[in-house]
């Protein structure tokens, strides 16, 4: 049921609703979830069948501007993402002005937010042509500016992106390649990391992208309003979940202590929670962690992994979680993020790129919004709030 409430607000009744839990902030026709029965889709696409026939570039297309492409529309729109590849030059003095140790999201944060800076032609947000080009910058600049950091904090030198490479072996490739060193392509890890930015392309409302959405509401530029996204990714309750589970895999060690930590999750005095668990609006299965866990399986066999003790620990957890009256109850089932660290530390991608990562996943999604916003009527966001502070008082004259 959905009440509206656009009328009752010059009458000084507004909802209070903390964690916005039911509260619909905008209409949008991008992506739809149904937590109850574990249904993602994007423009009505199934995230199954996309993960399985489509790639991340034409996943982008289809959320940008809600069809599929022709193979024409396809090919001109990959050669245009390839076209932006490149960032300026100072960026790269930019991102020399970071300690070597600092956080990969915080130099994300400080270098997707320096675009705005760095491009400021085309900035009309009115003019859907200057939208779509900021789209472009964003989809094509943030492997090169996420592999950057990459390299920073190992002190290698930058890889120029190759743009004969598909989009996520140019990452690879920006990743791992060196000056001194000829680097192939393992066509399973691309094909695997390509299944990462689609599964993690879009989830409607989360809130990076109503962050993104409420600062884009003010008119801002878009590299800040994405920039915004990533400092709300960065949470461990949100992407940065995907790092905090294989710290926890890690830390659990074997799979004799599972029973320790499954105890940990279930007392409400410990604040401990079962990292990759839980989702604020899947009551089911992720349907993303189902083709997650596939591709998991593919890439530990390609590696001779399949008895890795990370992933055994992961299945025996997501076995007795699934079995458990407190996660059955609660219905706790593993998200996506349960198997994508996994994956990514198989790939030889250390944990703290593994938000980064997810970012640039994201970053479509973050961008449709936008675009969706701005192209119809809206109204800057601004949330009430409910004031329990001190009723009006005299300030002391005499001391
Ligand atoms: N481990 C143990 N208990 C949990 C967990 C967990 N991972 N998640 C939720 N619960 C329990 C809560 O303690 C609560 O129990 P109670 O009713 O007895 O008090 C109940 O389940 C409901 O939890 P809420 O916190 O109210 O659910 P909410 O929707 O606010 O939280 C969230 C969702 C933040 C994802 C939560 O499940 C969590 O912290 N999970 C672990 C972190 C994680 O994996 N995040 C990634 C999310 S996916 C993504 O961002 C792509």
């Amino acid at each position: 049921d959905v009440i509206d409430v656009r009328s009752l607000g010059s009458h000084g009744v507004f909802t209070y609703d903390p964690g916005f839990m039911a509260t619909g902030s905008c209409e949008s026709a991008i992506t739809y979830i149904d937590g109850d029965a574990g249904v993602l889709l994007h423009r009505g696409y199934p995230i199954a069948q996309l993960a399985e026939h489509s790639d991340y570039l034409e996943t982008c297309y289809l959320l940008l501007y809600g069809e599929l492409p022709s193979s024409e529309q396809k090919a001109n729109f990959i050669e245009t993402v390839k076209n932006h590849t490149m960032v300026s030059e100072s960026m790269q003095k930019f991102l020399e002005g970071f300690r070597h140790d600092a956080h990969p999201m915080a130099i994300m944060v400080g270098l997707v937010s320096a675009l705005s800076a760095f491009y400021q032609d085309h900035m009309d947000i009115n003019d859907p042509e200057h939208r779509e080009i900021a789209a472009f910058r964003l989809i094509s600049k943030m492997p090169t500016l996420a592999a950057m950091c990459f390299k920073y904090s190992k002190g290698q030198p930058t890889m120029y992106p190759r743009n004969e490479l598909s989009y996520a072996e140019n990452f690879l490739y920006m990743m791992f390649a060196t000056p001194c060193e000829d680097y192939k392509v393992n066509p399973v890890f691309a094909n695997a990391m390509d299944k990462i930015f689609v599964l993690h392309a879009d989830h409607e409302q989360n809130a990076s992208t109503s962050t993104v959405r409420l600062a884009g509401s003010s008119g801002a530029n878009p590299f800040a309003c994405i920039s915004a996204g990533i400092t709300t990714l960065w949470g461990p309750a949100h992407g940065g979940a995907n790092e905090a589970v294989l710290t926890m895999l890690e830390e659990i060690g074997d799979v004799s202590r599972i029973d320790e930590f499954i105890e940990k999750a279930k007392d409400k005095n410990d604040p401990f929670r079962l990292m990759g668990f839980g989702h604020r609006v899947y009551k089911n299965f992720d349907p993303r962690a189902k083709v997650m866990r596939e591709t998991c399986d593919q890439v530990l066999a390609e590696l001779g992994q399949a008895n890795d003790p990370l992933l055994k620990i992961a299945k025996r957890l997501e076995q007795i979680a699934l079995e458990d009256p407190y996660f059955v109850e609660r219905k706790l089932y593993p998200n996506v993020d349960f198997y994508s660290g996994i994956i990514m530390k198989a790939i030889g991608i250390p944990t703290s790129m593994f938000t980064v990562i997810f970012a640039m996943s994201r970053t479509i999604g973050w961008i449709s919004h936008w675009n969706e916003m701005i192209s119809g009527p809206y109204k800057i966001g601004r949330p009430r709030q409910l004031y329990v502070g001190k009723t009006e008082r005299d300030y002391p004259t005499e001391k």
